[in-house]
């Protein structure tokens, strides 16, 4: 994959997919049957989230062993006709490679908490209690991701083991030559298979601080704190990484991109990501994401969230510049992690306009465009009425550790807007019943506004969003030489209410013009120019542009 400038990168979360065998789970089966509605949409990179054997404590993040196929999913020859599916049609498949932890049911870890002399033992970060007034403590005070301390004791072994996601998936000890050497045989297992690629899971997070001494940060009432300076970035994940690209990545025609979560700077991701003296191909941060104030505080009311758009437009220019000479980068709205894009940054009462709105805004820009599925309906995030409804880890312990001082309904109101369920629905096929993701209930419950917000509508709709998505798919593929190379100057950056930017070659300018707002606004246009891509009739007054709520302009710029 020498050049990535044609790709168009779509991410499957493969059990809210589409069922494909009426157990409530989406499955290779299900995928199977939608390769072509992949394809017809554009999109020539797939990136699988993780399929392995797995006890389901975090929806596969859970490895309990990499070389077999979760049951619900299917089995090891479906997943190569996946493989083989794809690339008869030119796509390429990048898997999820989760390399910093795994599950605990996995043999390994079974194996390190029978014995400590086992060699076992050392694939994993063990300590001893920590003694305070004859009582066993913690070995720290480090809080992980997940709203726990990041140590669980075993009483067999009397130690602590570390993770920083849920108890259920202990992180693998990098340090431990063997232990590496065993991923690898992981990595050059899939590749040999014929993948093209990995998302390299939680990857910044691989090496810790070795002295696990206390952070001096001011700890929560449980007395811990999330510190990820203190396991993310370290120095020593550097050497991993070089040693692991040139064991396993250097031989093969490979894509690899790390998540560096929101735990790296430019810099730091460029030490991962250079042409010349990175690891891997790109790094997913997560800076645009997060632009509406939609987290920190949970008893801020929805009114309060607002989109940021000055700051977003920044962010993009900041990865931009950082990275346009010396590295490729992925650029999208959200993940499976995220709430869903439409009420992050879209707005439901402008649905279609917005959602056109958005991917425009985003395939123009420099690298490699990522949608999350189901964006390309515009769905949204979840009704639920019910914190039950909230199937996920992190929700789950959320509410544990929330539940006895924040009442139910603040707790519903903050994961309706923050939760990762909202990614995590199932995709909405049809108006028929489970939104024709399924014949049986499904494991996630599936969106209220599956009747008007799904799949078939929109394919029978020639102004919908889907068909747009195609449109605007074609139409970055056609021009892609001066969006990835050509320069990239924001317009008008000042402006809270519009996203407008020039790309721009030797030969071709081209402006995008997006409106993140309810109001009218005028945008001067140039002295000769084609409308290229548009989400609304062109509307003009003495050379000027308007703009209505949610429109989004390509224009290619003749003379200005
Ligand atoms: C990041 C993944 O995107 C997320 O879904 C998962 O929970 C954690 N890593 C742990 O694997």
């Amino acid at each position: 994959m020498k050049s990535l400038e044609k790709y168009i990168g779509y991410e499957i979360y493969p059990y809210s997919f589409k069922d494909g065998n009426d157990d409530g789970y989406g499955d290779f089966k299900g995928l199977l049957s939608k390769i072509d509605y992949l394809y017809d949409l554009g999109v020539n990179l797939l990136w699988i989230c993780p399929f392995y054997k797995s006890p389901m404590d975090d929806n596969g993040y859970d490895v309990s062993d990499y070389y077999q196929i979760n049951e619900t999913l299917g089995t090891m020859d479906e997943f190569k006709q996946i493989i083989h599916e794809c690339h008869s049609r030119g796509m390429k498949v990048m898997i999820d490679f989760v390399l910093n932890h795994l599950s605990d049911e996995h043999p390994w870890f079974q194996e390190a908490i029978k014995d400590k002399n086992s060699p076992y033992h050392d694939f994993f970060i063990f300590k001893d209690p920590v003694m305070k007034d004859g009582k066993k403590c913690l070995p720290n005070n480090w809080e992980g991701f997940f709203s726990e301390s990041v140590w669980t004791y075993v009483e067999e072994i009397d130690q602590y083991y570390f993770h920083i996601f849920s108890k259920k998936m202990p992180d693998l000890n990098w340090d431990n030559p063997k232990l590496r050497q065993e991923i690898y045989k992981v990595a050059r297992f899939y590749l040999d298979m014929g993948v093209d690629g990995f998302r390299l899971d939680a990857i910044a997070h691989l090496a810790k601080d070795v002295t696990f001494s206390d952070s001096e940060l001011p700890v929560n009432e449980k007395g811990i704190v999330l510190d990820t300076a203190k396991f993310s970035n370290r120095e020593e994940l550097y050497g991993y990484l070089k040693e692991f690209k040139e064991e396993v990545l250097d031989h093969y025609d490979c894509i690899t991109i790390g998540e560096v979560g929101g735990c790296a700077s430019c810099e730091e991701a460029l030490r991962y990501v250079d042409r010349e003296k990175g690891y891997i191909t790109m790094a997913f941060n997560f800076d645009t994401c997060w632009e509406n104030g939609a987290y920190g505080d949970y008893n801020k009311k929805d009114k309060d969230i607002k989109v940021n758009v000055k700051n977003m437009k920044s962010l993009f220019k900041k990865w931009y510049d950082a990275c346009h000479e010396n590295a490729d980068m992925p650029i999208y709205w959200v993940n499976h992690d995220h709430p869903r894009v439409m009420s992050q940054y879209g707005n439901v009462k402008y649905h279609k306009q917005s959602a056109k709105m958005l991917i425009t805004t985003l395939l123009f820009m420099y690298g490699l465009p990522f949608i999350y599925q189901g964006e390309e309906i515009g769905m949204t995030n979840v009704d639920y009425e019910d914190l039950d409804d909230f199937k996920d880890v992190s929700a789950q312990n959320f509410i544990r550790s929330h539940k006895d001082f924040v009442s139910e309904e603040v707790m519903l109101r903050f994961l309706r807007r923050t939760s990762r369920i909202n990614a995590r629905t199932p995709i909405a096929w049809s108006n028929g019943e489970y939104a024709g993701f399924s014949n049986v209930e499904p494991y996630v419950k599936v969106v209220g506004n599956y009747p008007t917000i799904n799949v078939e509508d929109n394919l029978k709709d020639e102004d919908s969003i889907y068909k747009y998505y195609q449109k605007a798919i074609a139409l970055r593929k056609e021009i892609s030489s001066t969006i990835y190379h050509g320069s990239f100057e924001l317009l008008d950056k000042e402006n809270p209410y519009l996203f407008m930017y020039e790309k721009k070659d030797e030969e071709h300018c081209y402006w995008v013009i997006s409106s993140f707002s309810t109001k009218n606004h005028r945008v001067q246009l140039p002295k000769e120019y084609d409308v290229l891509l548009a989400n609304h009739k062109v509307v003009t007054r003495h050379g000027e542009l308007i703009v209505h709520p949610y429109d989004s302009y390509v224009i290619e710029v003749k003379e200005n």
